[in-house]
């Protein structure tokens, strides 16, 4: 059955300086998710942001906040970010030797949980998550900045995860690269949910709610049908 598409603008590419404003600038200009990026200067080479910069921005969406932990180790910090008001929380199968257990907790905790996996990490990495995931990020870029090119290889590996979820509830994310042509090949090869971070902040805010609708026109327009 076919997931619903969801646009999840990536503040990574926002501006800093009036980040809640920005969150709801991107909720109102008709973004589904709000896609907040963890870095840790460790596991990737550059440093964000933590929970408390989530606490802050709580409060100007209601819509969910998809947290992606760039981290490692994540386990120490899943339930800060829970309690700071995270919806999604996604940890990398490649942070840790105990991905499945951080899965479990982020569950526990209440929330909805993602399992990332890098450009080079092949899909059957998430092969032995998928009773504890709800969602699978493909990292189309490898992490750690904005505004990187979409590596055309993961099309195929979008096109495994899709194959080996079957009839499953789990969502599959694209994170690195979305523009209106990439979106279109990804959501063609079966993720239903896009990350996008130039490609929504880069025209400032009055181009928000067209950047997004084009992207969603975009993927909408080559969705195929998995069942
Ligand atoms: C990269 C981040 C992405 C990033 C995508 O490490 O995980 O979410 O913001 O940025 P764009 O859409 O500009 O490639
Ligand atoms: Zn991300």
């Amino acid at each position: 059955m076919l997931r619903p598409l969801l646009i999840a603008p990536s503040i990574l590419s926002a501006d800093f300086a009036r980040l809640g404003k920005e969150v709801r600038a991107v909720d109102e200009a008709g973004g589904d998710w709000v896609h907040v990026d963890v870095m840790d200067g460790h596991f990737v080479p550059n440093i964000t942001l933590g929970p408390g910069i989530v606490r802050a921005i709580r409060p100007y969406t209601a819509k969910l906040l998809d947290v992606h932990l760039m981290i490692a180790p994540a386990e120490p910090y899943l339930r800060a970010f829970a309690e700071a008001g995270a919806d999604v929380i996604t940890v990398h199968a490649e942070a840790g030797p105990h991905v499945h257990r951080s899965l479990q907790t982020i569950r526990a905790l209440g929330k909805r949980a993602g399992v990332a996996l890098n450009p080079g990490t092949p899909p059957e990495a998430a092969g032995a998550l998928l009773d504890e995931a709800d969602l699978i990020l493909c990292m189309t870029v490898n992490p750690g900045f904005g505004n990187q090119a979409f590596i055309p290889a993961m099309l195929g590996k979008l096109r495994s995860l899709r194959a080996m979820i079957g009839d499953r509830p789990i969502d599959i994310e694209v994170d690195g690269g979305v523009t209106e042509a990439t979106a279109s090949q990804a959501a063609a090869a079966g993720a239903n949910v896009l990350v996008a971070g130039s490609a929504v902040f880069g025209g400032g805010v009055q181009a928000y709610a067209a950047r997004i609708a084009a992207l969603r026109r975009a993927a909408e327009g080559a969705r195929g049908e998995w069942v």
